[in-house]
């Protein structure tokens, strides 16, 4: 492959939304506090994608593993999710926005899915900034998903084992029809990529903010591309 300095806009930038909790705490708030303010932040990350013309923006918003946290934030954290969508949709329709959602949808309550599904019929027909929500979403879940479904097509001898080649596994993650993000963001600064996107960050520029995902603005996100813009992304090759 050949080598390549990173173009100065990414097209896809995914974000590790991190420290919702930690804000709050900062400010003797209780938690969901912290994740309502971490909704305002969203919007605002929304717009500056806009303004930078980035195609697609994936939001860790909810992880398989969030599940195990205690009843009340879990319940709360259902209950933004939906009000975010009711609330936002009309504002993403305007914005040209197109909502997509990746991850395990079906482990979402009910209502929750319902809202989803909703705004992402309404926004279907939009062609500016493609959001993605992982929601429930596991990266180790999603390519076992991704192997029973190619092991499906195998069964049914529509493909041969032997062929399978990494771009034919992409086809059938959850991300089938997003390319693979070029710039990561987690902020908190945690450097752990907490198992989100394993397969499609192979060759990911990573950037760790120390800000915590509710103060974290247009600003921040103008300084995360900066930086991507002066990577040299090799993909193993010699510059
Ligand atoms: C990220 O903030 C939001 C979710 C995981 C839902 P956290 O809730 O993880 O915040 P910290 O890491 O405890 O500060
Ligand atoms: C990752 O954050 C998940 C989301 C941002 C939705 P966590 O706070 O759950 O990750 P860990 O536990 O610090 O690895
Ligand atoms: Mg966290």
């Amino acid at each position: 492959m050949k080598t390549k300095a990173a173009s100065s806009v990414p097209r896809h930038v995914a974000i590790i939304m991190d420290g919702n909790g930690r804000w709050a705490q900062i400010r003797g708030l209780p938690r969901i506090k912290g994740h309502e303010q971490g909704a305002e932040a969203v919007r605002e990350c929304v717009e500056g994608c806009g303004e930078l013309k980035i195609e697609f923006l994936t939001l860790y918003a909810f992880s398989a593993e969030n599940w195990q946290r205690p009843k009340p934030e879990v319940f709360a954290l259902m209950h933004l999710l939906e009000r975010f969508l009711k609330q936002k949709t009309p504002e993403l329709l305007k914005k040209n926005v197109r909502l997509q959602a990746i991850g395990r949808l079906t482990d979402l309550p009910p209502a929750c899915q319902y809202q989803l599904h909703k705004s992402i019929e309404t926004t279907a027909g939009n062609n500016g900034l493609t959001l993605i929500l992982a929601l429930s979403y596991g990266g180790r879940l999603e390519i076992i998903d991704g192997i029973k479904s190619l092991l499906r097509e195998v069964e049914a001898g529509h493909i041969d084992s032997a062929m399978i080649e990494p771009e034919m596994f992409s086809k059938h993650l959850y991300t089938r029809y997003y390319p693979d993000p070029d710039l990561l963001i987690r902020t908190s600064g945690e450097m752990r990529l907490s198992n989100f996107l394993l397969w499609q960050l192979s060759y990911t520029e990573i950037y760790v903010t120390p800000k915590l995902w509710p103060e974290f603005t247009r600003h921040d996100l103008f300084a995360a591309v900066e930086e991507f813009s002066q990577r040299q992304r090799r993909y193993g090759a010699v510059a």
